[in-house]
């Protein structure tokens, strides 16, 4: 496979580092201590294209393709790993599924709104007592002719506060197993619709967390995605690429750990030299970048495996099985090298060692991962 960026890669590249410096950068630790996004540059990633990357821009997004997407991911997720995830929910789970599975009539009205970053996705398949395992839903989607009444309790949303359209996954005929679950766009505000208590946690914090209850929601029936009983594919779909996205976040959490690691390095001086003429510590740069590069190539094959339209549920869970461990290795590293420096939120790389754990977690545990990939190995 051929990783030679295009143009508009480099430029895509170039763009995201741009923001993610400039505008991410400046009051990142404030944010994780506030433990509160910015909806200043919310607004801006929208205008930048960076909320939409993948949809067509008939539907309000960028239309670039998924190794573009990547690579806006890696540099935002360098700086702010809670940017990273706003984005990548909205991005791979909302804005993707609506334009591959939704209908005209859900496009227009609620898809150029999310793809131009106009408002937040968020996409609730997790509940108390189903998160690796997602095909035994408990929230009910009850069919009452014209609508559907909502019952249930979604937990661990992304976005759970900040975004004004949902994506809840349901079970609407228990006897037929996971063939029976539905999806349905929800909009707050809808009555019995309510945000519950907000998380706190011990990475991303910047991004709000929130439990969500439905108590008696009336979902219209044009708000059912797909034929009836195609949610849990839908559920499937949409997180093997979102799988990818989360694995470039892990990424980014791994390179912004990595480059933050090599300057100190130079600059922090012991018995007499700089710390970065320590074998030992070069040692651990050379496994840092080696690693790095590694979950770099098999993020890009993922993503031009999608963009191909080849079969990629496996190329998704080893690039977010391998990227994140990385990133969790790689941060844990970055403390180390800067010693009790690292441990202080001042050089960013606490919060970077904090913020990676979640990516061994969410859209699928690293269990979960290697259970995908054996299942692909097997069939
Ligand atoms: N792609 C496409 N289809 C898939 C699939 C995949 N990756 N994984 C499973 N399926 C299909 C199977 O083919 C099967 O379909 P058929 O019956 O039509 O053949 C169906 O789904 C059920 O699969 P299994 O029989 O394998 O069911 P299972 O219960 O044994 O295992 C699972 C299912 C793979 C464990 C699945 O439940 C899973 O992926 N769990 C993890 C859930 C998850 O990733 N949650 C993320 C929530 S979103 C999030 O986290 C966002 C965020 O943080 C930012
Ligand atoms: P469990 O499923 O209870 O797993 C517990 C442990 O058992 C894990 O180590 C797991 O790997 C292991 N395990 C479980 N089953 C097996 C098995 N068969 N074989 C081997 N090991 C197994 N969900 C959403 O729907 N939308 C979101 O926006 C979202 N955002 C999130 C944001 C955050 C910050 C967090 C923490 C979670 C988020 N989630 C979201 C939920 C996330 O996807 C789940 O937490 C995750 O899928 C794991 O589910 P669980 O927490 O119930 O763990």
């Amino acid at each position: 496979m051929d990783f030679n960026l295009s143009e508009e890669h480099l430029a895509v590249r170039e763009a995201a580092r741009d923001f993610a410096q400039n505008q991410l950068f400046p009051q990142v630790i404030e944010r994780d201590n506030a433990q509160k996004f910015d909806t200043e540059l919310l607004r801006q990633m929208g205008e930048l294209g960076f909320m939409g990357m993948m949809t067509s821009p008939e539907y309000g997004g960028s239309g670039m393709d998924t190794l573009s997407y990547v690579i806006a991911m890696e540099e935002i997720s360098k700086v702010d790993a809670s940017a990273g995830v706003i984005m990548s929910v909205n991005n791979s789970l909302v804005c993707w599924g609506l334009e591959q599975f939704g209908n005209e009539d859900q496009k227009q009205k609620y898809l150029t709104q999310l793809a131009a970053g106009k408002i937040i996705g968020a996409f609730c398949l997790s509940e108390p007592e189903a998160g690796s395992d997602a095909t035994s839903q408990h929230t009910t989607a009850v069919d009452m002719g014209d609508y559907y009444l909502l019952n249930g309790t979604k937990n661990w949303i992304t976005s759970g506060n900040t975004s004004s359209v949902c994506l809840v996954i349901a079970q609407t005929h228990p006897e037929k197993g996971h063939k029976g679950i539905n999806v349905f766009i929800v909009e707050k505000g809808w009555e019995g619709f309510s945000v519950g208590k907000k998380e706190d946690k011990m990475g991303i914090r910047a991004s709000d967390t929130h439990t969500l209850m439905f108590s008696d929601v009336k979902v219209p029936k044009e708000n059912r995605i797909g034929e009836d009983g195609f949610g849990f594919k839908f559920a499937m779909g949409t997180l093997n690429g979102g799988r990818i996205g989360i694995a470039a976040q892990a990424l980014g959490i791994a390179a912004g750990a990595f480059e933050l690691s090599l300057k100190y390095s130079k600059e922090r001086k012991t018995f007499g030299k700089p710390i970065s003429e320590h074998q030992a510590i070069q040692f651990k740069l050379s496994e840092m970048v080696t690693k790095i590069q590694a979950a770099r190539l098999l993020v890009y094959q993922a993503a031009r495996m999608k963009d191909e339209h080849k079969d990629y549920i496996q190329a998704a869970a080893m690039s977010k099985l391998y990227a994140s461990e990385v990133a969790m290795w790689v941060t844990t590293e970055a403390v180390q090298i800067h010693g009790g420096y690292g441990y202080v939120k001042e050089y960013h790389v606490e919060r970077m060692m904090r913020d990676a754990k979640i990516t061994q977690i969410y859209e699928g545990t690293s269990e979960i991962q290697k259970l995908v990939i054996a299942r692909e190995l097997l069939k």
